[in-house]
């Protein structure tokens, strides 16, 4: 089938498609039912089927003969380390570990919140809890102890994974204290912390509740994998919201498991065997699907890289990896490229490597902007993909679909929607836009396998954030147009999150803690350009009245607020003292419109200020500040 027979196929006739794909993993029972809508009205995909993604990932394939193929290469230039696990290996550990987990009390359906750095620790956390039929919830490690807090509270784990340190860069970074910090202030703290000690650092223990790992896998028995339901859930994973309370968007196991295994042959084009690198971290969504879950269930060797682009320990790094373990696939977001190109220009530490094996690059996480696919193109012999997803989807909407066949490439677009995904532009209205009209990013109703049921015990806000607005559709926040050669552009988000170096954050859950300083009668933070990290957030704040601190002072107590209370990833560094906030007659803070100040000298006046004064105050303290062309420095 050519891609556009493919895409029809897949949207006239969702339930057949699809029970076609499902084929291709092996269920311990099938399906009974391809598509169904539960008591809620939700879509539910394989109702009936029961399968084990961690038996997907590992089992079957020693089963198949394959047990001695690397299922893991784990390259820490921050340790000097390199290890490689075979299936046989891995599943060993694994299954232990899952043993390990049960002696703690884990059974199917409890949870279990894993904060840990990119270590192959913590992907066998991963996989031990899927094994298990227990629920995950990776935490990112650049998120503070209150953040963590917030996580647990809502998953309300009986375990969590954790170790003594992180490294960034040369800095260690100690884990343990955070993690005891969040359950200082958690509500519902888990009864056991499993610590997976590293030589870089050592911790305290709590007595009775805090294990090391060693310790308990020394005579761990192994444990075989538990069959689950096709929507039982798999993990959950927390995304910015416009609210300071994260979303817990769910996945299931079966959608989960067909959706990752049809991207990664019709999409990816990656075969069983060749090795694919996801260089993002097990914390986002990319590093779930693409460094964990999907190579994995493909039979795929998939790396795990512990470093950053630059300076671990130099710019070269990306291609020294690629070509010592002969990446067949690489994905990661275009912030790791900007962050190389800014470092070595003219791509000369690339000279070095052989990257002949490298067969296609794909980015997201962010907009692909054309200098750097310019760049990127120059420098490589394969195609360079950009391809739009979210946490939400978990696997991409948009996408050149080089598993089909691969289209010519328009520079901004992600390309066309992917099978399983009727994608549409609306108007505020509800109605669907002319060519090349710009306006929301919708997608029809049911969403494919893979893509969330729902949010961790909130149906209603599932419902509110995403289904109500436009009934029959899935919004994605995102806005954007369709070409009339039917190429999608994704412009940028709709609502008040941000992608700071392609991580998703609240400017809402910032307003909220820059809110709580005491000299703070009220504030907006919005996203202003970066030519790093795409978009770094900028506080802009209104002092209580008689308040008497100078404007450096209390940039200085924000910025560490925010770092204490949402962590480093933030990127939080500026922040401005206005006298005024340009606002809708309601009240809401158009945030827009500050941003567009940065970047547009002629920035028409909103119809709801009364007083377009306001405006040329904010542009004068840009100015005064230099912030209409922020750099990362
Ligand atoms: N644990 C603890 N701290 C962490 C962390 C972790 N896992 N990850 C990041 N941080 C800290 C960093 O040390 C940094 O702290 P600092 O302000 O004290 O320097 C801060 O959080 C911001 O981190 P980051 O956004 O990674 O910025 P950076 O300047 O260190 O690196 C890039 C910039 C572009 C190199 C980096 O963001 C990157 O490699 N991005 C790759 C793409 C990616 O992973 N995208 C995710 C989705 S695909
Ligand atoms: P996250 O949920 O953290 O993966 O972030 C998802 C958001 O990142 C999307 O809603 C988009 O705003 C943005 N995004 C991801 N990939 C792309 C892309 N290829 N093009 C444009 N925006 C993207």
């Amino acid at each position: 089938m050519n891609f556009k027979e493919e895409y029809k196929e897949s949207i006239e006739n969702p339930t057949e498609f699809w029970k076609k794909q499902a084929e291709a993993i092996q269920w311990y029972t099938p399906p009974k039912t391809i598509l169904s809508q539960d008591e809620k009205g939700h879509y539910r995909w394989f109702s009936g089927g029961t399968l084990n993604t961690c038996y997907l990932a590992l089992d079957y394939h020693i089963e198949q003969g394959h047990g001695e193929q690397p299922a893991l290469i784990y390259d820490s230039p921050v340790t000097n380390t390199q290890k490689k696990y075979t299936f046989n290996q891995f599943r060993d550990e694994v299954s232990r570990l899952s043993g390990v987990l049960r002696a703690l009390g884990v059974e199917k359906s409890d949870r279990v919140v894993i904060y840990m750095p990119m270590i192959p620790e913590a992907v066998m956390g991963m996989l031990a809890c899927a094994r298990l039929g227990a629920v995950h919830s990776v935490v990112f490690g650049g998120f503070a102890p209150h953040e963590l807090a917030v996580r647990i509270d809502d998953a309300q784990p009986k375990v969590l994974l954790t170790a003594t340190c992180g490294i960034e860069l040369s800095n260690i970074i100690p884990y343990k204290p955070l993690v005891d910090k969040a359950l200082e202030l958690s509500e519902f703290p888990p009864e056991k912390v499993l610590v997976f000690e590293r030589p870089e650092a050592e911790c305290s223990m709590v007595d009775g509740r805090d294990h090391t790992w060693a310790s308990l896998m020394a005579d761990a028995k192994a444990v075989d994998p538990v069959p689950v339901e096709a929507t039982d859930p798999l993990y959950i994973l927390y995304t910015s919201g416009t609210t300071g309370k994260p979303k817990g968007v769910v996945r299931d196991n079966g959608g989960h498991a067909v959706a990752l295994k049809y991207s990664m042959t019709h999409l990816y084009n990656a075969e069983p065997g060749s090795v694919y690198w996801a260089g993002s971290d097990i914390g986002w969504v990319v590093g779930h699907s693409y460094i964990v879950y999907a190579p994995l269930i493909n039979r795929c060797t998939t790396v795990l890289f512990e470093g950053k682009p630059v300076k671990t320990p130099d710019a070269g790094t990306f291609w020294r990896v690629m070509a010592e373990h002969k990446v067949n696939i690489m994905f990661t977001a275009p912030t790791a490229f900007r962050a190389i190109k800014k470092e070595d220009p003219d791509g000369m530490l690339k000279k070095k490597y052989d990257l002949s094996a490298l067969k296609m690059l794909f980015l997201a996480g962010e907009r692909l902007d054309p200098p750097t696919y310019e760049w990127l193109k120059g420098l490589l012999d394969c195609p360079v993909i950009d391809h739009w997803w979210q946490t939400e989807t978990g696997w991409p909407i948009a996408c050149n679909p080089a598993g089909i066949e691969i289209f010519p490439i328009k520079s901004g677009s992600p390309t066309f929607p992917v099978p399983g995904y009727k994608v549409e532009i609306l108007d505020e209205s509800g109605q669907e836009v002319s060519t090349g009209e710009t306006g929301n990013i919708v997608v029809k109703l049911p969403l494919p396998p893979g893509c969330l049921p729902t949010l961790w015990r909130d149906d209603d806000r599932f419902h509110e954030s995403y289904l109500s607005i436009y009934p029959g559709y899935y919004v994605t926040a995102d806005g954007g147009y369709i070409d009339k050669d039917g190429y999608l552009f994704v412009m940028g988000r709709t609502d008040d999150v941000i992608n700071v170096a392609g991580h998703r954050l609240s400017t809402g859950e910032m307003e909220e803690i820059i809110g709580g300083h005491p000299a703070v009668a009220e504030c907006a933070v919005t996203g202003l350009t970066d030519e790093l990290k795409g978009e770094v957030p900028v506080g802009f704040v209104v002092l209580k009245d008689g308040v008497n601190i100078s404007n450096e002072q209390l940039e200085k107590e924000i910025v560490a607020l925010i770092r204490s209370e949402i962590g480093a990833v933030a990127s939080f560094k500026r922040s401005v003292v206005v006298v005024r906030l340009p606002k809708t007659r309601s009240g809401k803070i158009l945030r827009k419109t500050i941003r567009q100040l940065a970047k547009e000298k002629n920035v028409p006046t909103p119809p709801t200020i009364d007083d377009p004064k306001i405006l040329d105050e904010i542009r004068d303290v840009m100015e005064t500040e230099g912030l209409t062309e922020i750099n990362s420095d």
